[in-house]
Parts: structure tokens; C-alpha cells; sequence
């Protein structure tokens, strides 16, 4: 298992630049979503928004979180990396299901605006679009300043 610790830098790295890019979708598809509310039902904006709604969880959420699954994976798998007795290792991780439910939600309201089935304003977008910034606070506080 050595070589996993000498790739510790490498894999946490590839981890970064995953969260960055599955941080990127989480935050910009709810603003989609907050123009794509007021867009008339089977106009040419609407159709727009559901093409780049799909692009934009499909080709990059989708890959960019299982990525972010992976090197975090291979990085708790990697010996010495994670005390088990500090508490800031289990926050983080219910923090990232939190966050993981979230990208849940916004696939489940995509499919709904591909559908025509929206029903909810775009104020409520407006609102959800700070749930990520503020669960991404957490976690970066948490592995970071490890602060329990
Ligand atoms: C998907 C499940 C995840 C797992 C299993 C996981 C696990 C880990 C582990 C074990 C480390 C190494 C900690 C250390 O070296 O002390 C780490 C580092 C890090 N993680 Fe995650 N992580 C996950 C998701 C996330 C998410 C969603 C974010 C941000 C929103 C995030 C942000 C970071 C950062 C910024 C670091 C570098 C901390 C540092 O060493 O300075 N991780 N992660």
C-alpha cells in the first residue's frame, strides 16, 4: 500500500480540481434554472435552457462528482490520512451526502423542466442556490482547519 501514500499529493490534487469542477454545476444549473422558471413554456429559450441543462449536468456533474468520490475514496483508503477519532472527518462526510442529496434534487428538477413539468417559481431557485455555497464553506473549514 506504499504506493498509495506516495501518490497522496496526486490523488488529492485530482480530488481539488473535481470538487472545483462538481462545485462549478452545482452553482451555476440552479441559475439556469432561475431563468429557465420564467422562459414560456415551448418557447426557443426554453428549449435552449433544457439543452444546456442537460449538457451541463450530464457532461460535467455527473463525472465531475464520481470523481470527487473516487480520489476522496482512495484517499480515506490511504494509511495514515485519516485519524477515525477526530470528529471533523465524519462532519465532512455527512456534509458530502448532504451535497450529494442536493445534486440529487437538481437532476430531479431538470428532468421536470425537460418534461414542461416545472411548477416552482424562480424565486425558489433564487433561494436553493445558496445551499451549496454554504455547504462548501463547511467542508473547506472542516478539512482544512480540522477544527475537532
Ligand atoms: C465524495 C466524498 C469525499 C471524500 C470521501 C473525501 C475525503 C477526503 C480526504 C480523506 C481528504 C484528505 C484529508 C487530509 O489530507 O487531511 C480530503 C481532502 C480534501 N477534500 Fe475531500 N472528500 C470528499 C468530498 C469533498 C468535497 C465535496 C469537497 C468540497 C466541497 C472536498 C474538499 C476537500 C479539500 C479542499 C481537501 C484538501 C484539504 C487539505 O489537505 O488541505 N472533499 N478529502
Amino acid at each position: 500500500m506504499t504506493w498509495l501514500g506516495d501518490a497522496y499529493p496526486w490523488i488529492k490534487a485530482f480530488h481539488i480540481i473535481s470538487v472545483v469542477a462538481w462545485m462549478a454545476g452545482l452553482l451555476y444549473l440552479p441559475r439556469l434554472f432561475v431563468y429557465h422558471a420564467d422562459a414560456p413554456k415551448g418557447s426557443q429559450q426554453s428549449e435552449t435552457f433544457k439543452t444546456m441543462e442537460r449538457r451541463l449536468l450530464r457532461g460535467i456533474m455527473n463525472p465531475a462528482m464520481v470523481a470527487t468520490y473516487v480520489f476522496g475514496l482512495t484517499l480515506l483508503a490511504t494509511p495514515g490520512v485519516v485519524d477515525w477519532h477526530r470528529g471533523w472527518i465524519h462532519a465532512k462526510l455527512a456534509l458530502v451526502l448532504v451535497l450529494t442529496g442536493y445534486h440529487m434534487f437538481l437532476a430531479r428538477c431538470r428532468r421536470e423542466f425537460a418534461a414542461d413539468r416545472n411548477r416552482r417559481p424562480a424565486r425558489f431557485y433564487r433561494i436553493i442556490n445558496e445551499v451549496p455555497t454554504l455547504l462548501l464553506i463547511g467542508i473547506v473549514i472542516l478539512v482544512v482547519v480540522k477544527p475537532f
